[in-house]
This record gives structure tokens, sequence and C-alpha cells, in this order.
């Protein structure tokens, strides 16, 4: 009996993998390596002691992941393999569509042949498109979302919500995350991003370990109390922990849901490269830019759903998720290519 995971190698599914071992869950892990290492494998090890059994298969590959499901006895499916670069979905959006979209509906289809139930999928707060107002909540209007990569992640959540009005004994549990920073407190599993990094924290911590000179700042005349962009930053391993808590709800067979994964804080980009500065006592060289096209000015959830269904709710600060962030960065500065 265990738990597939797919895009079990990266960031948000190395942690969640983490996590699942130290309640004894047994774990299969599906992932094609396309943006993860294959080093994750033993640092989940040195981590749980426990090692999960690995396929490197395309999700999308649906003869390779029939044998996965032939030979495996799969419970329940945590569905975080995807691409997620906003710029290169821009560039190449038919890949987007064809990877995160294709490999879905090879997932469902083989869940319903082998009469596997339970489905946690990683959505985004990007579903709510040009936010009208915070904090957000599951109820609000979602679509208008600006780049591909955003309305592939909507298409999925509707491809699933027809899948479960089409087979109703299935329980599926669409997560909208917000920004996730962070990492172990070991310092031995964490973000890796390949080249440039797109999001905030990965470049706070490539400033700090000196591999870029200084961080631009997206931007001060936003109409927020510093001027910079405000998020609702949340920590991987809470992030991680919000899919033990979905699996549990599944269990009730509550047929669909809907959980917005945040703190419901916002913080703003000034905020989090000062509390990161004084977590760790270390300078972090910023100067303002103009604003980065399809940006908003603010974004964070209302999490009380997820806590009053599932008895779920972030416990990390973000002092914490700097300064783990940092000791991930500190003693990994080339990720995991040592
Ligand atoms: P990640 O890139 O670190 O992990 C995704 C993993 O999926 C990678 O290991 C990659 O190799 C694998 N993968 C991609 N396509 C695959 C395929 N066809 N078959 C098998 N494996 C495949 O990203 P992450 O930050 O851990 O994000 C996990 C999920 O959460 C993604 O679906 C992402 O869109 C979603 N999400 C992430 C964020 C974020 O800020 N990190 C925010 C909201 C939603
Ligand atoms: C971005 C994506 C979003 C995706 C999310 C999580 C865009 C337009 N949006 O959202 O679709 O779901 O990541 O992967 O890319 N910032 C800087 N300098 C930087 C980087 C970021 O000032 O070098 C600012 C941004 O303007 C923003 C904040 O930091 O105000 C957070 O940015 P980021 O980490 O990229 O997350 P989102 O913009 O929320």
């Amino acid at each position: 009996m265990a738990i597939l995971v797919t895009g079990g190698t990266g960031y948000i599914g190395s942690h969640t993998v983490v996590e699942l071992h130290a309640i004894n869950q047994e774990v299969v892990i599906v992932d094609n390596l396309c943006n993860s290492k294959i080093e994750v494998l033993d640092r989940i090890y040195q981590i749980s002691g426990k090692k999960p059994k690995f396929y490197k298969v395309s999700v999308q590959d649906e003869e390779k992941m029939r044998e996965v499901f032939e030979k495996e006895n799969i419970t329940s499916v945590i569905h975080f393999a995807g691409l997620k670069s906003v710029s290169e979905s821009v560039a190449k959006p038919q890949l987007y569509i064809d990877n995160n979209i294709g490999s879905t509906k090879v997932l469902i289809k083989l869940m319903n042949e082998y009469g596997v139930k339970n489905l946690v999928f990683s959505s985004s707060a990007t579903v709510y498109g040009l936010a009208e107002h915070v904090p957000l909540r599951e109820t609000d209007p979602v679509g208008g979302c600006t780049n591909p990569y955003g309305q592939t992640k909507l298409d999925i959540e509707y491809l699933l919500i027809d899948y479960n009005k089409q087979h109703k004994d299935t329980n599926i549990a669409i997560l909208r995350y917000f920004n996730p920073i962070g990492a172990h407190k070991s310092g031995l599993i964490g973000e890796d991003p390949e080249g440039i990094p797109n999001n905030l924290m990965p470049y706070i911590t490539q400033v700090a370990v000196g591999k870029r000179e200084y961080l631009n700042v997206y931007g001060d005349d936003y109409d927020t109390p510093d001027g910079t962009g405000v998020r609702d930053y949340i920590h991987v391993v809470d992030l991680a922990l919000g899919h033990l808590a979905a699996l549990n709800k599944l269990n009730e067979n509550p047929g669909l849901v809907i959980y917005n994964l945040g703190t419901g804080k916002g913080t703003s980009v000034l905020e989090l490269v000062h509390a990161f500065e004084e977590a760790n006592n270390i300078e972090v060289k910023y100067v303002i830019g103009p604003r980065r096209p399809g940006d908003i000015a603010t974004s964070y959830a209302d999490a009380t759903k997820a806590y009053e269904e599932m008895n779920w709710k972030a416990t990390h600060t973000i002092v914490d998720a700097c300064r783990d962030s940092w000791n991930w960065q500190k003693n990994n500065p080339n990720g995991f290519d040592k």
C-alpha cells in the first residue's frame, strides 16, 4: 500500500515525501527528472532513513505509467509533476499544455482503470488571475490568468471537476498554493532552480551567497504599505504537511474539495529582504527597478477553510523560512550539483 507521488524529487514533492516517511507511509515516486536531480533520493534517505521507490518516467507516458500502476499497490496519488516557469510557458505554451494537462489526463485515466479513488493536485493562487481583493477565498472568481502556465492549472482544475462529476466515488483535493519558500531544517533538501531564479527567495539567497550581485526589486510604486509587491509566503514544510492533511480529508469521502494553502498574511518584497538580513545577519544588496509585466500588487490567502475542514494551518514564521532557506543555500551553494 503506497502513495504515488508524481514530481516527488522536486522542491515541494521532496519535502512532502519526507513528511510521508515520518508517518511511516510507503511512497512511490514517479519523476522524469526534467527539473530535479536524482541526488534528492539520497538526501531523503539521509533525513528519513528510508528510500522511496523511484521510477524515472514521464507521467505523460501512458504505457510506462501503466507498468507502475500494475506493479505497485497504489492507494492515493499526490500529483506534483508539472512545469512551472511562467516565462518558459509564454515562450512554449504548447509544451505546458502537453506536459501539464497531458500528464494529468494520463494519470486520471489510469487511476480510473486501477480503481484508485483519491487524488491531491498542486494548483496555484495564480488561478485567481488579477485578484480584485484580498484575502483570497476559494469561492472568489477564477480566470483571467496572465500566462499559459497559470491557464494550465485552471484547465486542470476544470478537468478534475468534470472527472469527479463523472466518477462520483472519487475524492479529489485541489490545493491552491500561495508562495512556497524555506527548506527542510536539515539543510539537505531545498529549492534548486535551473539558471537565473524567477522567484524572489531563491534570488535573495543567491545574492546572499555571492552568486548574483544584487536583487532587482520589481517596482516600488504599487499601492502597498512600502510600494513593493505583497505576497503570502508559506514555509515549504507547512505546505508539505497540508498534503498529509488533505490525504486524511480524502479518507472521509468528501468528493471534490478546494483549499487555499497559505498563511493568511501578506509580506512585501522589502519586508522579506529585511527579515532575511536580520534572521541571518547578512546583507542583501538590492536595486529598485521597474515593475515586472504581469505582476499584481497584492496576493494573500484566506486560509480559514483549510483550518476549519482539515485542521491544517501554517505554523512556521517568515523568520523560520528565511533561516531555513539560507541554511540550505549556504550548505549547497550549487544546489544538488556539489
Ligand atoms: P519542481 O519543478 O521542483 O517539481 C516538479 C517536478 O515534476 C520536478 O521534479 C520535475 O522533474 C517533475 N516533472 C515535470 N514534468 C513531469 C512529467 N511529465 N513526468 C514526470 N515528472 C515531471 O516544482 P515545485 O515547486 O516542487 O512544484 C510542484 C508543483 O506545485 C507543480 O505542479 C507546480 O506547478 C505547483 N506549484 C508550485 C508553486 C511554486 O511556487 N513552487 C506554486 C504553486 C503551484
Ligand atoms: C510567480 C508567478 C506565478 C507563480 C508563482 C509561484 C509571475 C508573473 N508569476 O508569482 O504565476 O504561480 O511565481 O511560482 O512570474 N520579485 C522581485 N524581484 C525578483 C523576483 C520577484 O522584486 O527578482 C517580486 C515580485 O515582483 C513579487 C514578489 O517578489 O512582488 C514575489 O515574486 P515571485 O516569487 O516571482 O512570485 P509571484 O510573483 O507571486
